[in-house]
């Protein structure tokens, strides 16, 4: 008998569930969208305020900017509720944490990241619609540093947490912890150290990044793979000093020649990389991730054409993988920047003392930083030509790829959110050729599965010049993470209502360990 009701409840709930995943297909409506109606003129004016502070990571003389970005958005978290905004120094660079117990026993713990540093920017750089720190808005866009990456989405995550605290007198459906970092755009050099520190701040269910971006206007999507990066200086150096390149030419090595041929000998004709070791934790490409890509394939290279303004798409690995493959799956080796002898007007018939290179790597599937970073130094000194000494060392800018399984809980929710958002047009499931470091590092380190919920979109010009973001992204951005929120709090109560029966009393779900959410997962595909 016991055997038969334990059964019915199990149907009930297995029945239940299904029913309620049915209903969802229907955009939903919350009572926080009714919050934000008529505060769209006031959020705008907030980002022009927040976009214009030139909080820019790479520049020393910028930190104190870095600094007041982290000020002012500490402060509009506590205008919007949010208890206890605190602002850590790690390392040189500010910190912005808080936290929100959920008013529901048990509930989820969600990591909300983001980050409210920006590139460097300068008007010589290409601007030419508005300076960098002067946001100017035309038509539905909104052109200053920084717009699209991050600062747009990042101030979305704290009007939909206000209007949710707002509506619902404080209660909020899941644990809620934010952390918004002002190192993004250097690389987080001194994040990792300090969250390892501070495992219990980082400890939750889920990671949902505030930077990223969605698909096209009218379509979400999911991310679910980056890759890492890491990078190194190459400095070569000939004769102690400049020397006349008829009384020395012939006799005395030139170093950029000798860079210019070091280089050439890190890659095959093939376009592969020659650098022994550099492909060590890769793997071939499965068929799903095969048939994943397949799908965005046709779209995507039209706008990488279309984006970059070249005839034809070529480099890395050109015969052998299609260009999605190579983009998603496929590590890189790039020289981002190479100098060296005389570059101004006219001639000077000098054979320079030094030359230069930096080089830059993307990196795929198991490959980690620092060990590929070493083995480009080895190659370095292993062939460089003889007549010339070269020096190469790490830049310090390390990311771990990234990589999700596209079926998981947190992104299915995000699915959910996303139909919702995107009135029942179905999301992309798409990687992206860059990296944020904290990512992969925190899934590594922590054992939390990430998903991406950010509003930026591919052609705002990110890290170029005139970037933008559009206006309207900046409503959905705010009602996506309230619904967000919504339907992952909902989901576990599916999950572990669904789970209870087989549970004796004394194991109960702990759903602030990361663990939880797998197992849940497995007891409902076992449903
Ligand atoms: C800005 O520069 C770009 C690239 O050079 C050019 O295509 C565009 O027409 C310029 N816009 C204005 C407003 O000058
Ligand atoms: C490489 O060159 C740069 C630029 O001149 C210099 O600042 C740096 O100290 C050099 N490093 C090494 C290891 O030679
Ligand atoms: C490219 O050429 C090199 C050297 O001939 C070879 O070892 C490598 O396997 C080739 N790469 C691919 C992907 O075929």
């Amino acid at each position: 008998m016991k055997r038969f009701t334990f059964l019915c409840v199990l149907l009930v709930h297995y029945i239940a569930f299904h029913i309620a995943i049915a209903q969802k297909r229907a955009p939903r409506n919350f009572p926080e969208y009714g919050f934000f109606l008529n505060k769209q003129q006031l959020y705008l004016q907030e980002l022009l305020e927040f976009l214009r502070i030139p909080s820019v990571s790479a520049s020393s003389e910028h930190l104190k900017d870095v600094q007041a970005a982290a000020e002012w958005l500490k402060n509009r978290m506590l205008g919007a509720g949010i208890p206890n905004v605190q602002i850590f120094q790690v390392g040189q660079y500010p910190l912005v944490y808080a936290s929100i117990t959920a008013a529901v026993p048990q509930a989820p713990t969600v990591l909300i990241y983001g980050h409210f540093d920006v590139q460097p920017a300068s008007v010589e750089d290409g601007w030419n619609i508005t300076k960098p720190f002067k946001p100017r808005m035309i038509q539905d866009k909104i052109y200053a540093r920084g717009a699209s990456d991050d600062k747009g989405s990042l101030l979305s995550v704290v009007h939909a947490v206000e209007a949710i605290l707002a509506v619902s007198q404080g209660r909020s459906p899941v644990n809620i912890k934010f952390l918004f970092e002002g190192q993004e755009e250097i690389g987080s050099p001194d994040l990792p150290n300090w969250l390892l520190k501070n495992r219990k701040l980082v400890q939750s269910d889920l990671l949902v990044s505030a930077d990223g971006s969605m698909y096209s206007e009218n379509t979400g999507s999911i991310v679910w793979g980056l890759r890492g990066a890491g990078a190194v200086q190459v400095n070569v150096t000939g004769p102690s000093h400049d020397l006349h390149s008829g009384g020395f030419g012939g006799v005395v090595q030139n170093p950029i020649h000798c860079l210019v041929h070091l280089l050439e000998s890190m890659r095959y004709e093939n376009g592969s990389i020659a650098i022994e070791g550099f492909y060590q934790g890769t793997r071939p490409i499965t068929q799903k991730e095969k048939d994943l890509s397949r799908q965005s394939a046709k779209e995507l290279e039209t706008e990488l054409s279309r984006l970059s303004g070249v005839s034809q798409l070529v480099g890395g690995e050109s015969n052998h993988f299609d260009i999605v493959e190579r983009l998603w799956f496929r590590p890189t080796l790039d020289v981002v920047g190479i100098w060296g002898g005389y570059t101004d007007q006219g001639i000077k018939t000098v054979l320079p003392a030094n030359a230069y290179a930096k080089l830059s790597f993307r990196l795929v599937q198991e490959q980690i930083p620092e060990q590929v970073v070493e083995k480009v130094i080895q190659h370095v000194h292993l062939h460089c030509p003889v007549g010339c000494t070269c020096e190469a060392f790490d830049l310090g800018f390390h990311a771990l790829p990234f990589e999700s399984d596209p079926d998981m809980l947190g992104n299915q929710v995000l699915r959910e959110t996303l139909l919702d958002i995107y009135q029942g047009e179905e999301p992309k499931y798409v990687r992206s050729g860059a990296s944020i470091p904290l990512i992969g590092f925190i899934q590594k380190e922590f054992q939390i599965p990430a998903v991406f919920l950010a509003f930026g979109l591919p052609d705002e010009n990110i890290h170029g010049p005139n970037e933008f973001y559009r206006i309207g992204s900046m409503d959905k951005a705010r009602r996506a993470y309230v619904s967000f929120l919504y339907h992952l709090g909902e989901r576990y109560q599916w999950e572990r209502n669904a789970k209870k029966p087989e549970e004796t009393p004394s194991v109960s779900v702990t759903a602030t360990t990361s663990t939880s959410m797998k197992e849940m997962e497995m007891d409902h595909s076992e449903l």
